[in-house]
Parts: C-alpha cells; structure tokens; sequence
C-alpha cells in the first residue's frame, strides 16, 4: 500500500504541479519519505533519514514525511527535527500539492475521506497495476497500529476500481494487485450511495474486463474465507492461484489475546479446504513470534500448524511493542533473546519445507508473466507466486509465456522450455 501511496504522491506532483523525478537528493526542490510504523524499527531509522537528507539537501529545498509514521507522530516530527516542512499523513495523499506550498504544515486527518478521489496516474511497472480497493481497517488486533495510523475502513467504489484497471490494461497492464488492508471484507461500508457489491463479486466483474490477464490480491483476512469467497478463487481463472492467510500465531490463547476473531481450528480448516479446492494452490502468511504471554507450548502450537500447512512463503516477525495498541500494556513481555530463538526455529522449519515445495516443482509447466531481466535471464512470477527465471533468448519482459521447470535454485525456480 505504501509503494501505491508512493506512485499516487508522484502522479499528483507530477501532473497537478510542475514536479519531475531524481535520483540526485542533492539537486532535488522536494524530498518525500514514505514511511511505515508497522514495526520500531523503520520508526527509528526515520530519523537517522531525516538528518542524512537535510545535511545534503539543497538549503531552499522542501523536507516531507509521509505515510502512517506522518500520521502516529504528526507534529511532534516538526519538533524532533524542526527543519522538516511538512507531515503529511496517511489516507491525506490527495493533499501532497497543496502542502508541498507550505510551511510548517501538518495533515493527519484519520477521518479524511479519499475513498472517492480521482488520483492522477503513475505506475512504476508497465505490467502490473496496483489498485486500492479500500482504505483503513476496522479490525482491533491488539498488536498493531494500522487502525490508529490508516483510520477506519472505507471501500472505494466498484465503478471507480473498475474504470482504473480498464484504463491500466489499455496502457498495457496484463496484471491487476487489488489492495487493501482486509480485502475480502470489501463492500461493509462505503461513503457514498454506490452499487454495494462484496469482494466475490467485485473479483468476477474485473475479471470480465478484457485483456486483463490476472489478478492478484492483498491482504484477505482468515476470517472473512468463507465458501463463496473460496468458490470464487478457485473457479475464478484469472485469479492466481496464490493465497495470503495472515495465521499471526497458531495458538488459539494468543489468538484470543490478538482479537484475531477466529481459532487455531478455523485456520486448518480453512487452509485444508483451500489446499482441496484448488491443486497447486501456493498458501503466504505472517507470523508474529513472542507476542506477550506466549509460552513454549503456544509457540510449539504455530510451529505444528506450520507443519500442517507448509506454507510456501511465511513473513516472520518478532513482536514489537507499538505505541497506541492494547498489546503493549499487556503483562508477559517475552525476553529479545528467546524471541530471537524462537524466529531462528520458525524460519530454519520454513526454509525445510519450501526447499521441499520447490522441489516438487520440477517437472512442472507454468504461465509465468515476465516483469524484470538480469543479465541472461528473464524473471517473473507464476500462476501460483513462485519466482521462476528463463533464458532472456526464450521469453522478454512484458510476456506471459509458458515454461517447464528444470531446476529449484535458491528462492527461483528455473525453466529452459519456453513456449
Ligand atoms: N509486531 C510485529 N509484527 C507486526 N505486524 C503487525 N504489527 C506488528 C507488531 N506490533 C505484522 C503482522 C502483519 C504484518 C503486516 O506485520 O504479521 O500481518
Ligand atoms: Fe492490523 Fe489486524 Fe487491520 Fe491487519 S487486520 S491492518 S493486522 S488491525
């Protein structure tokens, strides 16, 4: 979501204003950070950012932060590093001109309501085109300061989503990635009296547009996987056959304690059906490790619904206290070295288990829509997510091409036959 807030502060400096890009900091009249608040760490580095530019920057240059640690921080940025300009916070983009011109200027509006705005276009890749579906979340999970930093959820309106995709896929877009921080919860609320549709049936009218060849989607809640949902994705042949269940731990008690809304039981349900319903289907997920409170047994927990599932691809995090959530008042803070441990042994079973997926592989033949070159080879990414390189003599970027897997070779799976 932020690399599309990103292209979307671009596309407005760019067409609404007189603004160009750089890669020189140095001769820049404009420099924006998009930042994250998900985790410390990035929170952290912001400042050690800020002084690196404002030391290089040109004087009379402008100093900007965006994004959902704009948002968390609002002034109190001004007054940590008093040489910045403005902050700018998440879900308040479509202002970026109007500030740019200020001074001193701060905008964190978590009510500001730009589910109905007409942005202008810029996309990094030619292929694929990211698009918001909603914006915000209204869900409570205890760990995380989203709700705070991206305020409550709105969904965009079907006709507005419909019409960007149709105008992306005429400048060449064969990919669609729908965004939003809970997709398949779409349709509970929008902000105007539109045609209110919900995340199945949205999925079956992008995919009537003609030449969009696939789609893809970002972030679906366990939660919200009910059967329609499942019928849609599995029958749908334009969605890839990739799904993100964000698991967060696979012990029900933490689970309770998150406010994730279902049991460990649902989870390998769900997960079960979907590996069911749809052969080859790839499964993504996060993992919080040393939430409070975690016990080994609970951590044993995740690692067995790990081994039930094995997930293709697992984003593994230890937990970080945020400020503004209910997680960070709670008793049983888990020591940093045991929480270290307890990632090492989470990612070491992962690696295990997608060596083995990868393997398995081989032999097959998948439609692989190439986006990059390095060097000899083109990459992209398969009906199902796997990364996979070919000849660039065989297949050029902007391709959907078929490719028979030879070889699994460190996070790439590698195909000499292309047709
Ligand atoms: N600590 C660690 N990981 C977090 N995430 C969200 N909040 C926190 C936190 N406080 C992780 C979740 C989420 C992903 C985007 O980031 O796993 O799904
Ligand atoms: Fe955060 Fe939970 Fe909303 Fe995801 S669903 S953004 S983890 S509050």
């Amino acid at each position: 979501m932020n690399v599309r807030d990103s292209e979307h502060l671009f596309a407005e400096l760019s067409t609404r204003a007189d603004y160009d890009r750089t890669d020189r900091p140095e001769e820049a009249d404009l420099i924006l950070i998009n930042t994250c608040s998900v985790r410390e760490k990035p929170v952290s580095k912001l400042f050690s950012e800020l002084g690196q530019y404002n030391r290089i920057k040109k004087p009379e240059a402008k100093l900007g932060v965006c994004g959902c640690t704009a948002s968390h921080l609002g002034e109190s940025i001004l007054k940590r590093a008093p040489y910045v300009n403005f902050v700018l916070g998440a879900r308040n983009v479509s202002k970026i001109v109007d500030i740019a011109q200020r001074d001193k200027a701060v905008e964190i509006d978590l009510d500001h309501d730009e589910s109905t705005y007409h942005f202008s276009e810029h996309r990094s890749s030619p292929y694929q085109a990211l698009v918001n579906i909603s914006i915000g979340c209204d869900k409570e999970c205890t760990y995380c300061i989203v709700p705070h930093t991206r305020g409550s959820e709105v969904s965009i309106p079907p006709k507005l989503i419909i019409d960007e995709i149709k105008r992306a896929v005429d400048r060449g877009a064969l990919e669609v990635m729908l965004l939003g921080q809970n997709v398949n919860n779409y349709g509970r609320r929008f902000s105007g009296p539109e045609a209110r549709i919900d995340f199945p049936e949205l999925l079956e009218q992008i995919s009537r547009i003609e030449g969009l060849e696939r789609i893809r989607f970002q972030s679906p809640h366990p939660l919200h996987m009910d059967d329609r949902f499942l019928e849609v994705f599995a029958h749908n042949e334009k969605i890839v056959k990739h799904m993100h269940m964000p698991l967060q731990s696979g012990s029900t008690a933490i689970l309770r304690a998150m406010k994730r809304g279902y049991s460990r039981e649902w989870f390998l349900e769900r997960a079960a059906r979907l590996r069911q319903m749809v052969p080859g289907v790839t499964i993504g997920t996060d993992i919080i490790v040393a939430f409070p409170g975690e016990s080994d047994r609970d951590f044993e927990q995740t690692l067995d619904v790990m081994r039930q599932v094995a997930f293709e691809q697992v984003f593994s995090f230890k937990y970080s206290p945020r400020p503004l959530t209910k997680a960070a008042q709670m008793p049983g803070a888990i020591d940093n070295q045991e929480a270290s441990a307890r990632l090492a042994i989470l990612q070491a079973l992962h690696r295990e288990q997608l060596s083995m997926a990868m393997a398995a592989q081989v032999g097959t033949t998948q439609r692989v829509l190439f986006e990059s070159q390095e060097g000899e080879w083109v990459l992209g990414r398969g009906d199902n997510f796997y990364l996979i390189k070919a000849p660039a003599d065989k297949a050029a970027k902007g391709e959907i091409r078929s490719v028979q897997i030879v070889m699994a070779d460190r996070g790439a799976l590698i195909g000499t036959q292309v047709a």
